[in-house]
């Protein structure tokens, strides 16, 4: 065996090695970990710990129970949709400025893993 191939092998190892110990996310998975981080940034004062709708600040219409089976019997399609556009004449803004796509599909997961 040359050198030459020698140093292919162990640049082809030294790939698959760094592939196999990124963090395991295939297309599809969600980010949870990115996702608490920005529920708490952006949804918790209003939405609650886990999702209750009991945080520091209460509005007219309500904060939507995250965990009710009002808001989780909607597809995740409308709810993605919710957070996105937001709710009109309630609290609820628009998040589609503050966060990506993707972003917002880990926020909507890490909210669906709240106890109900
Ligand atoms: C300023 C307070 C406030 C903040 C901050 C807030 N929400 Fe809301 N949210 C509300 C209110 C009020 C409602 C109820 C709206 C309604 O009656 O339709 C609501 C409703 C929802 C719903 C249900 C929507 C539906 O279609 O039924 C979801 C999901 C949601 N919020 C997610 C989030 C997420 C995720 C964040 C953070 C990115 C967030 N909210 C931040 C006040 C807030």
């Amino acid at each position: 065996m040359t050198i030459a191939r020698l140093a292919v092998i162990c640049a082809l190892m030294a790939v698959c090695w760094l592939l196999a110990s990124a963090p395991g996310l295939t297309a599809g998975e969600r980010d949870l970990a990115r996702g608490k981080k920005l529920y708490e940034k952006y949804c918790l004062a209003c939405h609650g710990t886990q999702g209750r709708g009991d945080g520091a600040t209460q509005f007219d219409p309500p904060v939507a129970d995250l965990t009710s089976s009002e808001v989780l019997l909607k597809p995740d399609s409308r709810l993605l949709k919710s957070i996105h556009e937001g709710r009109p004449n309630t609290a609820m803004d628009a998040w589609k400025s503050a966060m990506s796509e993707d972003a917002i599909r880990d926020v909507l997961a890490y909210v669906l893993t709240f106890p109900r």
